[in-house]
């Protein structure tokens, strides 16, 4: 029997991923539940050095090939070291992106290497989530909000809209390709709302 159940946040930059990832595990606590929540790039020690990699620095550091070569190899360390002993032990490990966000961003924004990416992938990762929540929302929104926050790394919310609009449109592409894993939730809400979204998602995959 597969234990613990693994629940991926998705969206575009300042969709509301993190907050909303951080809700759930809130709530999902108060319940009495282990939660353990983590994020990608990064998650685990040798991930998160990865991390300064891939978003800090000259954004053209590494070629195209290269780059998802290191976003596998940090996730392959986060699956060893946080996410598969987390879920063998039966908790609920929620993830502020995962495998679709290199899908999209590796796969997608630097020519068509989606092909590259999905060969990695089942070559390294051995288990996808359980419930992925797309936080779908209008990119002008989502970089607006994104831009707010002052931060060091280099993100892909500084290659601008046409980008984020090329990522929205693929995340729902996606969604509809992993239709029975993906669950779609109108991120132009309240906070609030938002949260009962998720709440309504997720609550019928809980033990
Ligand atoms: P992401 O992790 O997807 O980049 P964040 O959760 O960090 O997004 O949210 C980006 C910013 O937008 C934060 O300042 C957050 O407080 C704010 N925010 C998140 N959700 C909402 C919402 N539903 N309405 C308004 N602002 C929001
Ligand atoms: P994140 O910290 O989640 O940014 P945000 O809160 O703005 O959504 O992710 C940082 C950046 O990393 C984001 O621009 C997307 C990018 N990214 C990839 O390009 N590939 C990946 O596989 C992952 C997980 C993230």
């Amino acid at each position: 029997m597969i234990k613990g159940l693994f629940l991926s946040f998705e969206g575009i930059d300042g969709s509301g991923k993190s907050t909303q990832a951080r809700l759930l595990a809130d709530h999902l606590r108060a319940q009495g539940r282990d939660v353990v929540l983590t994020r990608e790039p990064g998650g685990s020690a040798g991930a998160e050095e990865i991390r300064a990699l891939v978003l800090q620095g000259d954004p053209d550091r590494w070629s195209a090939e290269t780059e998802i070569l290191l976003f596998t190899a940090a996730r392959r360390d986060h699956m060893e070291r946080t996410i598969l002993p987390a879920l063998a032990d039966g908790k609920i490990v929620i993830c502020d992106r995962f495998a679709d966000s290199t899908r999209m961003y590796q796969g997608l924004s630097r020519g068509d290497l989606r092909a590259v990416v999905d060969q990695l992938h089942t070559l390294m990762i051995p288990r996808d989530p359980d419930r992925t929540i797309l936080i779908d929302m209008d990119p002008t929104v989502g970089l607006a909000r994104a831009k707010s926050r002052n931060s060091v790394e280099e993100r892909f919310e500084d290659f601008g809209i046409s980008l984020q609009q090329q990522m929205r449109d693929g995340f729902l592409a996606l969604s509809r390709e992993f239709d029975t894993r993906f669950c779609v939730i109108n991120g132009m809400q309240g906070i609030d709302a938002v949260q009962s979204d998720v709440i309504a998602a997720i609550t019928p995959l809980l033990p």
